[in-house]
């Protein structure tokens, strides 16, 4: 069995759409293994975005992140990671297909709605940071 690390992002929360995105991973058949909403420092939205740091959307990322409250959660299920990175669709909007929740819910690849793992070593780092 596999965890990965989900996140509704600020404009999922503000625009109601946390039914929506629970009522899809239950429906899938994820067990949530734990939930949170929590509003982001700025120092843990920097640690989340790590990887990022240097790139042109970096800061922008890190304020948007910590400017509202977000739901957090942990999954659980088979090939979770990778299964739940298909069920947001891609990064941009624009390129996820009809089904997926960006390609259903956002047009606007930095109001992209929900964060999932991209690796199992990232989605074991993201846990320890959101749930201690
Ligand atoms: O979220 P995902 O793993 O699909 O993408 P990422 O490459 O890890 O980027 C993190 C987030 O930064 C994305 O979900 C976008 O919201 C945002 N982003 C952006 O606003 N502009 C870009 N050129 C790339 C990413
Ligand atoms: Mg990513």
């Amino acid at each position: 069995m596999e965890r990965t690390f989900a996140m509704i992002k600020p404009e999922g929360v503000s625009r109601g759409l946390i039914g929506e995105i629970i009522m899809r991973i239950e429906r899938k058949g994820y067990q949530i293994v734990a939930l949170q909403m929590l509003s982001l420092t700025s120092e843990m939205a920097s640690e989340h975005y790590a990887e990022h740091v240097g790139k042109p959307f970096f800061t922008r990322i890190v304020e948007h992140i910590s400017s509202n409250p977000v739901v957090a959660m942990i999954l659980e299920g088979p090939d979770v990671v990778s299964e739940f990175r298909k069920m947001m669709g891609a990064t941009n909007p624009i390129n996820a297909l009809t089904g997926t929740i960006r390609g259903d819910f956002a047009n606007d690849m930095s109001l992209n709605i929900i964060h999932g793992s991209d690796s199992v070593e990232s989605a074991t780092r993201e846990i320890k940071l959101f749930f201690k």
